[in-house]
Order: structure tokens, then sequence, then C-alpha cells
């Protein structure tokens, strides 16, 4: 739990003082390097100092780190109240300080077997000394929808399967007068003919589902803002089999569906007035003899036909429907995606920023600032109108494959271009930044880091 008061408390176990180079505390007069702990023990409580190193080398994401590592010390394990006291006071300052402990402290430990001689406090009474503000809860409110993004990319595949995700979504949708909810399933996607999405699935055992939430919290002549997330569930990449090195970590191919599931939360949480579409393309892509197969040519719910060069290329195949139905049955002003879509989006980008692309700039201009103000990192890669020469099949509308080498972050993103009917459209391909292998990056830890769930709640919230 944290919470926000201006005076410290005599009884707390731990107070964790940021101090920067320039600055020294009463208690303390030694000038701590970045990184540096320095703990000084009174007759009943610790003082923390935590060095910052010089305030202008400090970077905002440098805080959120030293912030982390203060609380993850062995300083902290047993202490069931925590103060910090801020070195700066400013709103940028104290939301990082938010994040380091709430998106910095998070671990992945469901599966882990608990130690019965630990005796570390997870659930800590944390206080920031500072006045509280609305600000600062709307931060702490979304650092909750981050979690659960984590959470649901964080678990078994088997565990977050369609069914489970709908569940999630029923449940932080329930009794909302504003909400109305639409969801097509197997039976409704064969009715209704997106046949891409259901090529996907067609070697699993579970149900395909694309979920609809219609959110009304603006006015009535608002345009819808549509959020799509691509929910592979697991992704062995079809009959074009991924190798070794390449599956293991498939079960996060549905980060962009969570994302989307964080982003509700914290739309219903923070009362967003907006008028919004949540939508997630749910399936799993298996290998069997039902499954869809290579050079196979399928015309999908906007009546183009798609030839398929590789099995492996699926999310594009789910969210080409999902786009065409929804421009088709809502009409959305605006429409943004998230997937981990590509692997050539890692090599272009690596891990720390997202591929942002957009057939607009003033979009695009926005959603980049978001990702400046939120540390939820973004960086435009281009899609432009040759990219369309290299999706061309002889024998279909299109091919889900590239015939060039190179770029295939770009032509994923053509290809998805090419279903978003004239709609003003962003696409976030998260391949790269929703998940962290080892011992993590930056604040995150080993895991799911909810990828861009702070960026568009920053962007609903202000533009
Ligand atoms: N889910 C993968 C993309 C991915 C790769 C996500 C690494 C996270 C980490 C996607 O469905 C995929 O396999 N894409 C292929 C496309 C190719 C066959 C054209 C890829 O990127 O290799
Ligand atoms: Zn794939
Ligand atoms: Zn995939």
């Amino acid at each position: 739990m944290i919470s926000f008061h201006p005076q410290s408390k005599n009884n707390t176990d731990v107070t964790i003082v940021l101090l920067t180079a320039e600055h020294t505390h009463p208690r303390f007069k030694k000038v701590l390097e970045k990184g540096e702990l320095y703990p000084l023990e009174d007759s009943s409580k610790t003082f923390l100092f935590v060095g910052l190193g010089k305030e202008d080398k400090l970077s905002l994401t440098d805080l959120r780190i030293q912030v982390r590592k203060a609380f993850l010390s062995s300083y902290l394990s047993h202490a069931k109240t925590v103060e910090i006291l801020p070195h700066r006071r400013d709103d940028a300052a104290i939301i990082a300080i938010i994040e380091g402990v709430a998106i910095g402290t998070y671990a992945w430990d469901k599966y882990k077997s608990k130690d019965k001689n630990d005796k570390t406090i997870k659930d800590k009474q944390i206080t920031i000394l500072i006045e509280p503000k609305k600000l600062y809860t709307d931060v702490l409110a979304i650092c909750k929808g981050v979690t659960l993004t984590r959470d649901l990319v964080n678990d078994n595949a088997d565990t977050i399967t369609s069914e489970y995700l709908e569940k999630i979504v029923r449940d932080l949708i329930k009794g909302n007068k504003k909400i109305s909810l639409e969801i097509l399933n197997r039976k409704e996607l064969k009715a209704k003919g997106l046949n891409l999405h259901l090529a996907v699935n067609q070697a699993s055992n579970k149900e395909p589902k694309l979920i609809i939430v219609k959110y009304n919290g603006g006015n009535k002549t608002d345009a819808y803002t549509a959020f799509i997330g691509k929910g592979m569930t697991f992704d062995t990449g079809g009959l074009n089999l991924k190798p070794t090195g390449g599956i293991e970590t498939m079960k996060i191919d549905m980060a962009g569906a969570a994302a989307v599931c964080g982003l509700l939360k914290n739309t219903l949480n923070l009362g967003i007035k907006k008028n919004l579409l949540f939508v997630l393309g749910i399936a799993e892509n298996s290998i069997g003899s039902a499954a869809y197969k290579p050079g196979d040519v399928i015309t999908g719910y906007a009546g183009k036909s798609v030839e398929i060069g590789n099995t492996d290329a699926e999310g594009r195949l789910v969210l080409a429907d999902a786009f065409a139905y929804v421009v088709r049955n809502y009409k959305p002003g605006k429409m943004i995606d998230l997937a981990t879509l590509t692997g050539a989006c890692v090599v272009a980008l690596g891990f720390d920023y997202t591929g942002l692309f957009s057939n607009c700039d003033e979009l695009a201009r926005q959603l980049i600032e978001a990702s400046n103000k939120t540390d939820d990192r973004a960086w435009r890669l281009p899609v432009y109108a040759e990219l369309k020469e290299y999706i061309k099949s002889p024998i279909a509308d299109l091919k889900n494959t590239s015939s060039i080498k190179g770029g295939g972050a770009s032509t994923a993103a053509k290809f998805l271009n090419q279903f978003t009917e004239g709609t003003t459209w962003a696409h976030l391909d998260i391949a790269g930044s929703s998940y962290s292998e080892g011992v993590g990056r930056m604040y995150f830890g080993h895991g799911a880091t909810g990828a861009g769930v702070r960026l568009l709640t920053h962007y609903l919230l202000n533009y």
C-alpha cells in the first residue's frame, strides 16, 4: 500500500532519504555516489540514505531505478512501514518515485515455493512524504492497470485462455452502465466471415474470441477511439514451427490484449470522459493436422484474400479481421493497436522501445509525447506507400509475408494498414518492450513490463 503524507512519523521502521550530491541531510553529511546505499541505525528505526549522484546527471529513469534498488535491498526486507523523503518535490520526480516502488518492486512469484524461514515482509505500508494530490493517486491507479497486464502476460498460456480473458473483461466491467459488450465466438466468427482469425485458431481446441467492449464515457456525438490488442494465447508458429530459442517465451504473445485489459481497468478507475472501444482478438496458433497451412489462400472479413506465406505471421491475420470488423461495425474515429507482432521490431529497436507506426503525424506526435512523459518508451518507425509492393501475391490480394529481406516490422505494419480503411491509426509493436528476460532491465524485473499501458492511459488523460 502506498500513501502520501507530508509529515514523517516517529514509529516508521525505515525512512528512505533520497540524496543528490548537492544535498545533505541534517543526520548525514557524506556525499554518496549514485546507487550507493548507506544505512544509519537509530534506537528504533533505520534511515536508509540513497545516493542519486549529481542532480543534472539524474534522469527520471535513474530515479525509478534507484528507488527500486533501495526497496529490493536487504535493509528493507523486514520493514513493515517505510517512508520516502523525496530529494525534490516536483510532480515528475514524485511520479518517478511512485513508479519506482509500484512498478519496480513487482515480482512474478506465483509458482515459487515459499521458504518457511524467510521473514521478508512483502506487504509494506509505504508513505511518500508529500502533500497528497489527485495526480499522485491517479498514477497509483495507473500502476494497478500495469500490474494486471503483467500478471496476465506472466501466467501460463493454458491458464490465460480466451475463456479466462473473457472472464477478466466481464469482471472489470460488471455493473457498469456506460458499457456494452459484444463477443464473437467460433460460431459468430464463422457466420460473419472472420476467416483469417478462424484460420489461425484452426488447430486449437480452445475457442477463438473477438471481444469488443464499448465504453460511452464521452458525449453522444464524440467518435470512438478503438484500442485493439493481439491476443495470441500461445504462438507455436503453426506449421512453420518456431525453433528452440524462439518458442519458449510465446505465452507473451497476448501482451497486446493484456495491455488493452490494463487500459480498460485504468479507464474505469479514472472515469475517462471519452467514447472508447476495447478490442481483444484472441486465438491460439497451434500445430496439428487441422492447422492452416503455408500456401493457403484465405478471404477474411474485409473481403480481401490473403496468401499464407508463413503461418508464424499470424498476428496480422487476426488483427486484419478485427480491424475490418471494428471499422465497418463501429466506425471509430481513431484506432490504436498493440501487438507483439514482429521479431524484426526487436532487431530494429531492441527491448527498451516499442515500435510506433502511424498513418497520421499528429497522432504519432501525441503518442511519442505521451511516451516521453511516462517513460513507457516508443520510437517511430516508417510505414509508407511503396511497402505495398512487398506484400503482393501472384495468387491473392496480398500476402502475409514480405518479398524482401529486412524491414519486417514495417511490412507487417503495412499489412495492417491495408485493413484500416482510411481510419486514423497507430500501431504499437511491443514484441521487444513487453517482456524482459534474465534479471530484467531498467526498473523492470524478469518478465512482463506492461508496455503500452502507461503510455496510452496518459494519452487518454491528456489528448
Ligand atoms: N509473435 C511473433 C513475434 C515475436 C517475436 C514476438 C519475438 C515477441 C518476440 C510473431 O507472430 C511472429 O512470429 N512473427 C514472425 C513473422 C515472420 C514469419 C514474417 C517473425 O517476426 O519472425
Ligand atoms: Zn508468429
Ligand atoms: Zn505471434
